[in-house]
């Protein structure tokens, strides 16, 4: 069972992750992070870049894709642009997406620098994923192309002009791969998240709740607000 912090209202929400990963790239210059897209992270990354920091050595790596071409507006690779790194001086060749190849994606956030990331920012679908590892993925699940569920593309069509444009297909980054994290945020923003969130912190630990796995991590932090 893990602790649910209850925040006072977004902006908070927002700048207290940014604290945690403000002091992780002050302490680590050479961090691997492991980010979030979608409603959630998006004041975040607007704090993180009003905040001014040196993103020079930093290493970043996203959770997920959709399989769309990644120069669409509503790719995950235009996403962290417009909203993050074009705004930041951090390097785009130390800006990673999981791709086709995805031993090498997950050889690169794990083997190749023989090291863990350092931290790993999530955020919770309605129906208990997190990145895109829908409910009955495999705990010892990698980096992967996998089918979005009903419920995602459903979630996830009020960022199209109809629910037939969402893509059906992604590569995500593995729940193994995240809980290979040596630290875990992870963010809910809204009451319709309340629910899944309780039953995935305090309820059975099973492959139906993705999420739920985070509660055998013995270095998660979960932070609402409602
Ligand atoms: P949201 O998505 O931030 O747009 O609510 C979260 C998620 O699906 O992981």
């Amino acid at each position: 069972m893990k602790t649910i912090n209850k925040l006072s209202s977004y902006k908070e929400l927002s700048s207290t992750v940014a604290d945690i990963i403000e002091y992780q790239i002050q302490k680590e210059p050479l961090s691997r992070l492991v980010l979030p897209t979608g409603s959630t992270p998006l004041g975040l990354y607007e704090e993180l870049v009003n905040r001014e920091l040196d993103w020079s050595s930093i290493m970043t790596f996203n959770l997920d894709v959709y399989i769309m071409n990644p120069n669409h507006p509503q790719s995950y690779q235009t996403f962290m642009k417009k909203h993050f790194f074009n705004k930041i001086n951090i390097y785009p060749n130390r800006c990673h997406f999981p791709d086709r190849n995805v031993e090498v994606y997950e050889q690169l956030l794990r083997i190749d620098f023989n090291t863990l990331p350092d931290l790993c920012i999530l955020g919770i679908g309605t129906n208990g994923h997190i990145a895109f590892n829908e409910p009955g993925s495999s705990f010892d699940s990698r980096t992967r192309v996998v089918s979005l569920s009903e419920q995602t593309i459903k979630d996830n069509s009020r960022f199209f002009d109809s629910i037939e444009d969402v893509p059906k297909q992604a590569i995500t980054i593995g729940l193994k791969t995240i809980m290979g994290s040596k630290k875990i945020v992870l963010m809910a923003n809204g009451k319709h998240k309340k629910d899944i969130l309780e039953q995935a912190m305090y309820g059975k630990i099973t492959e139906d709740v993705p999420a739920s796995i985070l509660q055998k991590h013995d270095n998660v932090e979960v932070f609402y607000c409602d």
